[in-house]
């Protein structure tokens, strides 16, 4: 048995009843909250912008990991900063200049993390890992909740494990898709750190006995 950190999805939660489910995310063994932004054009699907983060940001007493799903997210630096972000999580295939976009996002004072979609080979991320301080490798195309997990991840957090060791980099592994108890023990056996799951938490019938399982796979 091995602890994991967890960051709980926010977009499986109840949006009616977002207080709660951010005070029992509070009360729970959590060590972030992922929050999922989407723009309807680097994915096919829209979530929420500033009112909600900023909604978030004020009741949370987790660190946010703002997982941004949207072209050109290094416009939104200084609005990000100012909400308090933790993280700030940029597509490689969102960013022409990632090396820049990660330097303005340290100098911001934020942790810069760079995430891939299913696709996208790790070995990509071997000119940018010494100078992040997490991967977020996607299970499933970005967009939705509720998918199912894409097996080829877990040879992909292989691969980056053996990228990080060989490079001496302190970068984070952190998945994100189609997550549950199983498939959790499975990902940290192959070398990650931070599980991101959203239906598995929000969808179960004790959401905080739900991430204490999953911190403890
Ligand atoms: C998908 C999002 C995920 C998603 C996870 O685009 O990045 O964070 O909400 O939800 P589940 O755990 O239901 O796959
Ligand atoms: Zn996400």
């Amino acid at each position: 048995m091995k602890t994991m950190m967890i960051a709980p999805s926010i977009l499986s939660a109840d949006f009616a009843r977002l207080g709660e489910e951010i005070e029992m995310i509070n009360r729970s063994e959590a060590d972030w909250i992922h929050a999922d932004v989407m723009d309807g054009v680097f994915v096919p699907n829209l979530s929420f912008g500033f009112p909600v983060l900023r909604s978030i940001a004020k009741l949370s007493h987790k660190p946010l990991d703002i997982h941004l799903m949207i072209v050109n997210p290094e416009k939104f630096i200084p609005e990000l900063k100012a909400l308090g972000t933790y993280i700030m999580n940029v597509h490689y295939e969102a960013c022409a200049h990632l090396h820049r976009t990660v330097q303005q996002i340290r100098e911001s004072g934020m942790q810069p993390a760079v995430t891939i979609n299913p696709a996208t080979p790790v070995a990509l991320l071997k000119d940018i890992i010494q100078e992040i301080y997490l991967v977020l490798i996607m299970s499933v195309n970005p967009g939705f909740g509720g998918q199912k997990f894409i097996e080829h991840s877990i040879e992909k957090v292989h691969e980056l494990r053996e990228l990080i060791e060989k490079t001496n980099s302190k970068a984070l592994i952190e998945v994100d898709g189609g997550i549950n108890k199983e498939i959790g023990a499975r990902l940290v056996t192959a070398g990650a750190g931070v599980l991101v799951a959203g239906s598995s938490i929000f969808k179960s019938e004790n959401p905080e006995k739900a991430i204490h399982d999953l911190k403890n796979v």
